[in-house]
Parts: C-alpha cells; sequence; structure tokens
C-alpha cells in the first residue's frame, strides 16, 4: 500500500472512531497531502475527511450557525424538553415521518394537531385507521399514517408499550422506518451517535467532497454514510445531523444554493472547483495560459477520475457551477392516467346536501381513502361514451337505473402523484331524492361540513373545489337576468365546462393548475 493510501486508511479510521467512541481527538496531525492531485483507489482522499482538526472546525462552524439560525419546530423543542424519553422517542418519530417526503412549513400543523389529539404511542395505538386517515388526509404519502399507527399498534401489543431505544431496534421493529429514519430517531431523541443520510444532506456531502457519482448508487450511498458517521459530532449528534439538515433547505439548496452565507464554505470541494475552474478560465481568456493547463494537474479534482466510483461520469459543466454536485440518473417520465370522477349529490329538502364516496382498497394507492366514485379509463373515450361508463356505475352502487343524460360534464382536474401524471375527468349528477341508498360495501353519503373532514385525498378536494365553481356559474344571473336552477338536473342541455378569462370568457378551458398548485402524492 503507498503511503498515501495508508495514511487515508489510517484517517479514514481515526474518522469513525470519533464517531463512535463519541470523543474528538483534538491533536491529530494532518495525514491528507493539501497541494497537488489526492490519488488513490476506488474511494480518493479527495472525497473524504482525513484531517481531524477540519473535523472539529467543521462541527463547530456548523452547530455555531445552527445555534444562531435554526427554524423553530416543534419537534425540536420537543426533544430539547422533553424528559420522558418514551414521549421524546415517539414524538420525533412522528415527526419524521411525516417529515419523510413532505416541506417542514406544511408538516408543522399537521404536527401540532396530531399531537394534541395522540399525545402519546398508547393514545395513537387506541385509535382508528379511519382516524389516522382522517388526520392525514392532504399531507400525502398516505402509507405513512397507516405505517405509524401499525407501528403504535405493535409497540403496545408486542412491546409494553416501550419504544426501541436504539437506532438498530427502530429499524427492526418499526414498519416504515429506515436506515435514516431510525438513525434521525436514533441521534435526535436519544443522543445516539450517529450519521442520518437524507435528501438534504446527500446534496450537502456530494457537494462538500465534490461527489458526483450517481448518488443512489450503491457506492456513493456507503461513502456518504461513512461521511457522515465520521463527521457528526459525538457530543450533540442530534443538533449536527438537524444542523445538517438545515444547511441543506436553507442554504445548500438544489438549485440556487447561498455559498456566500454557508458557514462551512471552506471545507467544501465544489465551492473551490468552481472558483478554480473560473480563474483557469479567466486566464485562459487572458492568454496567460498558452498550452500548459493540458500537462498541469487540476488540484482540485480527484486525481483518480477515471476509476473513482465516486467522481461525475458527466464532464464538468461551467455553467451548473456547485450544481455539478450532485448527480441522480434522469427520472423515469411519470405514467400518464384519466380516471372517470362522478360527484353524486343527494339533495336535502332541510340541510346539507349530501355527498356519494367510495372508500378505496385498504392496499396500494390511496389505500382505505374515500373518494368520489371512479372508473379508470384504459385509453381515450367520447363524452358519451364517458357518460355511458358511469352512469353504469353509479346505477351499479345505488342499484337503480339512471339515465345517462343526467350526468353533467364539470372539467378536468390534473393531480400529479409521484410517478402518475393523473387526470381526473369529472362529471356530476344530482338525486333529487334525498334518500336514495346505495346496494354496494364501502360506501357513505358525507354532508358537506363531513366531507371536509373526512379521510380524502387532494385529488378529491380538487374536484369538489372545480364541481363547486360550475355550481355557482349555475347559479349567477343568466343574460336574461333569470337564475339558472341548479337543481334542474332533468335538463338535457349540455353544461359547459368552465373557461377561463372570467366575465370575458377567454376562451381556453379552466386549467386545474390556475385553480390549485400541485401537491405530490403516494401510495
Ligand atoms: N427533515 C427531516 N428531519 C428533520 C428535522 N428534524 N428538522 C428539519 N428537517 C428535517
Amino acid at each position: 500500500m503507498s503511503r498515501l493510501c495508508s495514511a487515508m486508511v489510517k484517517g479514514r479510521r481515526a474518522g469513525l472512531e470519533m464517531a463512535e467512541n463519541a470523543k474528538p481527538k483534538r491533536n491529530r496531525t494532518k495525514t491528507a497531502v493539501k497541494h497537488g492531485p489526492h490519488k488513490c483507489s476506488s474511494s480518493s482522499t479527495y472525497h473524504s475527511f482525513l484531517d481531524a482538526a477540519d473535523v472539529v472546525l467543521l462541527r463547530s462552524q456548523l452547530l455555531g450557525w445552527y445555534d444562531k439560525e435554526k427554524r423553530e419546530l416543534p419537534w425540536r423543542t420537543t426533544a430539547m424538553t422533553e424528559t420522558d424519553v418514551n414521549i421524546r422517542t415517539y414524538a420525533v418519530w412522528v415527526s419524521e415521518i411525516m417529515l419523510q417526503q413532505t416541506q417542514v412549513t406544511t408538516v408543522k400543523d399537521y404536527y401540532n394537531k396530531w399531537m394534541k389529539r395522540w399525545p402519546t404511542v398508547h393514545d395513537l395505538a387506541a385509535a382508528t385507521l379511519e382516524e389516522v386517515n382522517q388526520m392525514w388526509a392532504g399531507l400525502g404519502y398516505y402509507s405513512r399514517g397507516k405505517r405509524l399507527h401499525e407501528g403504535a399498534q405493535k409497540v403496545v401489543s408486542e412491546l409494553k408499550g416501550q419504544m426501541p431505544q436504539t437506532a438498530d431496534s427502530l429499524l427492526k421493529q418499526l414498519p416504515g422506518v429506515g436506515r435514516y429514519t431510525a438513525a434521525a430517531i436514533g441521534s435526535i431523541a436519544l443522543g445516539q451517535v450517529t450519521g442520518a443520510v437524507d435528501g438534504n444532506v446527500i446534496r450537502v456531502l456530494c457537494r462538500l467532497r465534490a461527489i458526483g457519482a450517481d448518488s443512489t448508487s450503491p457506492a456513493v450511498t456507503e461513502a456518504l454514510w461513512d461521511l457522515a458517521n465520521t463527521l457528526v459530532d459525538p457530543e450533540r449528534p442530534g443538533d449536527f445531523n438537524q444542523a445538517m439538515m438545515e444547511l441543506g433547505a436553507r442554504i445548500c439548496t438544489p438549485k440556487a444554493p447561498l455559498c456566500s452565507q454557508c458557514p462551512v464554505q471552506t471545507h467544501c470541494r465544489s465551492y473551490r472547483k468552481v472558483n478554480a475552474k473560473q480563474e483557469q478560465n479567466s486566464k485562459k481568456l487572458l492568454g496567460k495560459m498558452g498550452k500548459k493547463p493540458l500537462i498541469v494537474p487540476d488540484i482540485e479534482d480527484c486525481g483518480n477520475t477515471e476509476t473513482c466510483s465516486l467522481c461525475p461520469s458527466e464532464p464538468w459543466d461551467d455553467e451548473l457551477g456547485v450544481l455539478n454536485f450532485p448527480r441522480k440518473p434522469a427520472k423515469k417520465p411519470p405514467r400518464q392516467e384519466r380516471t372517470l370522477s362522478c360527484v353524486v349529490i343527494r339533495r336535502q329538502e332541510e340541510g346539507e346536501d349530501e355527498y356519494l364516496l367510495t372508500q378505496r382498497p385498504d392496499k396500494g394507492l390511496l389505500a382505505g381513502l374515500w373518494e368520489f366514485p371512479s372508473l379508470l379509463l384504459d385509453g381515450e373515450n367520447s363524452e358519451t361514451k364517458q357518460k355511458k361508463l358511469l352512469c353504469a356505475e353509479i346505477s351499479r352502487i345505488l342499484g337503480t337505473r339512471l339515465t345517462e343524460s343526467l350526468f353533467q360534464s364539470v372539467g378536468e382536474v390534473v393531480h400529479i402523484f409521484t410517478h402518475i401524471h393523473q387526470t381526473y375527468i369529472v362529471y356530476s349528477v344530482c338525486l333529487k331524492d334525498g334518500k336514495t341508498q346505495t346496494k354496494t360495501d364501502n360506501t357513505q353519503w358525507l354532508s358537506r361540513s363531513a366531507l371536509h373532514e373526512a379521510a380524502v385525498s387532494t385529488g378529491m378536494k380538487k374536484i369538489l373545489k372545480l364541481s363547486d365553481s360550475l355550481d355557482s356559474r349555475r347559479q349567477q344571473p343568466s343574460t336574461d337576468g333569470k337564475r339558472k336552477n341548479p337543481l334542474d338536473i332533468k335538463t338535457t342541455k349540455k353544461v359547459k365546462k368552465p373557461r377561463l378569462g372570467g366575465i370575458n370568457g377567454g376562451g381556453k378551458q379552466l386549467s386545474l393548475n390556475s385553480f390549485f398548485t400541485s401537491v405530490k402524492e403516494e401510495p
């Protein structure tokens, strides 16, 4: 082994020991070659932290920034102030599950409501899945709520109500808890000294150490966990991990990083590389370099780019700057789906009208949630065909024969799931008989106010909003000054789809995106 490589391995061990033994060794001498290309085998020194003093400095810079700049978040307060370790672990578990795939600002309100209703793991275990889904409605990725509920029931029935107390046991015992979530709960709630690598941390680490290979590859994943375990502050592991996340969310952002405000800028290989490239380019422009740069090695480089499993396979792009890191494989385009959906209203002579909802299967996309009766289409259909299909479906649910002319076209709603681009083609039908019953299982009639509280997905809420907009249009006086009767469902007159352009009528079909911003949802 070359001297450099052996120094690297020693340094690497030193880094890991620091994490494991919970005591930094402050006077370690520098082990890495500071000037010149960093040469070694697969994972080069260039992509690691070998100098213990650097690590100590980075920790104090990052934590100093975090102490001043961190957002006050309810789960952070609980993690700091709650003395009961079981409640603390439960609270951080809830927050981490909610924060998977969802932004901090959205999570805050959900989290506060959840903890008010179910302050302990026992309270959650005693809830019904329906109540959990109701509470989760609008947060997306609904299986998360279901797993939290399953996990709570397991803790109560199999673990005597005691939350697992290590990252390893959290990972093994709780459904929906993976490597990151276990490490986050372990460090934040239990003070365990482990790094935690989520999406924000991947970006921060890839930029810090110029890791540009596919960030989802096993080699990069392992290197990132090694780095996180090396860097984590043994005195404040939970704060350190949250500081890394905070840095990724607020400074080292995906598209417009604020490098000038970064507390760890001096450790950032991407930042240095960008500056070195700029310097090189301006020298080139001034004609100072002649042919030399072709043979002078780039000091801001791995030195082993050809075989390194952490270096980018794509060439450096000057335009991207630090955004050259990280790199992800191109995403598969989302599947296009079209679904017929029907708002069935049961008019009440007194009190609120009621809406027909059917429950989705308890597995798969939006499991167990309530929706307006819907049918997935397998191709393009004419409006006549669509009405025919829906009429047959609603007739089946109600156990009666409706006529197709009752069905009115409302418009289209687009809703984006992570892997599906869903277009709902919306119809409505009004039933004058306020006592109409259903003949199939898993259906219910809900008043409007109950619908707002129910476990329905965001897509359905958009549909309701669109249907309302059509209703209110119908109720506006027509040009002859008469009010159109929204209850007159017998009319065979075609209801026009809503149009953009307000009173002047812009001529374009109303796009849902003009109403709502798309929310990503998941199973
Ligand atoms: N994302 C995941 N966990 C987080 C936390 N504890 N604070 C802020 N963002 C997070």
